[in-house]
């Protein structure tokens, strides 16, 4: 039936591993502004307080507690099994994709993993907590690493390599976003463009709800298992 899938992921699909997702009830941006934690100017303005955001966001993911969910593990068996193509775009930080086992794999918003050196741009895999002694080892003399995030106002990655896959994917699926943050919420209609079908799952109607065929209710990490079996079988997705 298909043969070419790309899933975008938001934080709704992280939130049954209990990380918070961002606009839901108690979501960090109700305990933090954006503007102080996620803008370039707001590390400018203060790099302790967005250190310590992302700090405190690495601590929780290192966490045993904190293990991929059903959803997550759904995905990498899609992409273990499935005879196609199958990317997974997440606009989330964690790294549970990877952790569940997922390859074909983009992080458009960047990933907690990871510092990124403000000079070069070099990216290194953290082994310290952000902080002024954590700094690039490319520079002379070594600058401060930031957190390897996309902030408001900056560019997401590897843009050109999405819209190459959604322009030619026959089923776009996304997962636990509220479809209110560009470029992202905008993928539906291109996949949409070129005659793909899209299917959102959601706890609720997500705003660019009407812009998928079809809409399916509830928790992803009940969800997915369910709609791989039916993709890997070739079966009706409705
Ligand atoms: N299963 C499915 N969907 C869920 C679940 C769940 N268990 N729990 C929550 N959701 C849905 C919510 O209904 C909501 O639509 O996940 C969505 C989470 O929305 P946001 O908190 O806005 O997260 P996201 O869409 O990933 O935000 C996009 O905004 O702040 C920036 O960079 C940040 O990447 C983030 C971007």
């Amino acid at each position: 039936m298909y043969r070419r899938i790309v899933v975008l992921t938001g934080a709704g699909i992280s939130a049954e591993s209990g990380i918070q997702t961002f606009r839901d009830q108690d979501g960090l941006w109700e305990q933090h502004h954006i503007e102080d934690v996620a803008t370039p100017e707001g590390y400018e303005r203060n790099p302790e307080l967005v250190e310590t955001f992302y700090n405190d966001r690495r601590a929780q993911l290192a966490l045993d507690t904190v293990q991929p969910n059903a959803a997550h593990l759904a995905l990498a068996r899609l992409e273990r099994e499935f005879n196609g193509d199958c990317l997974v775009v997440t606009q989330n930080i964690d790294n549970l994709h990877e952790r569940a086992g997922s390859h074909q794999l983009i992080h458009m918003h960047g990933e907690l993993a990871k510092g990124r050196c403000p000079g070069s741009g070099q990216t290194f895999m953290l082994q310290a907590p952000f902080g002024p002694d954590n700094v690039c080892t490319c520079c002379l003399p070594a600058e401060r690493l930031r957190p390897h995030v996309v902030w408001f106002g900056e560019m997401p990655l590897e843009m050109e390599r999405i819209y190459d896959a959604l322009e030619r994917c026959d089923l776009f699926l996304a997962i636990g976003t509220s479809g209110t943050v560009y470029p992202a919420a905008g993928f539906v209609e291109v996949a949409n463009h070129y005659s793909a079908h899209s299917v959102e799952v959601n706890l609720a109607p997500a705003s660019g709800q009407s812009q998928f065929q079809y809409h399916m209710t509830g928790r992803a990490g009940e969800l997915l298992p369910k709609l791989v079996d039916n993709i890997l079988a070739g079966a009706p997705l409705w």
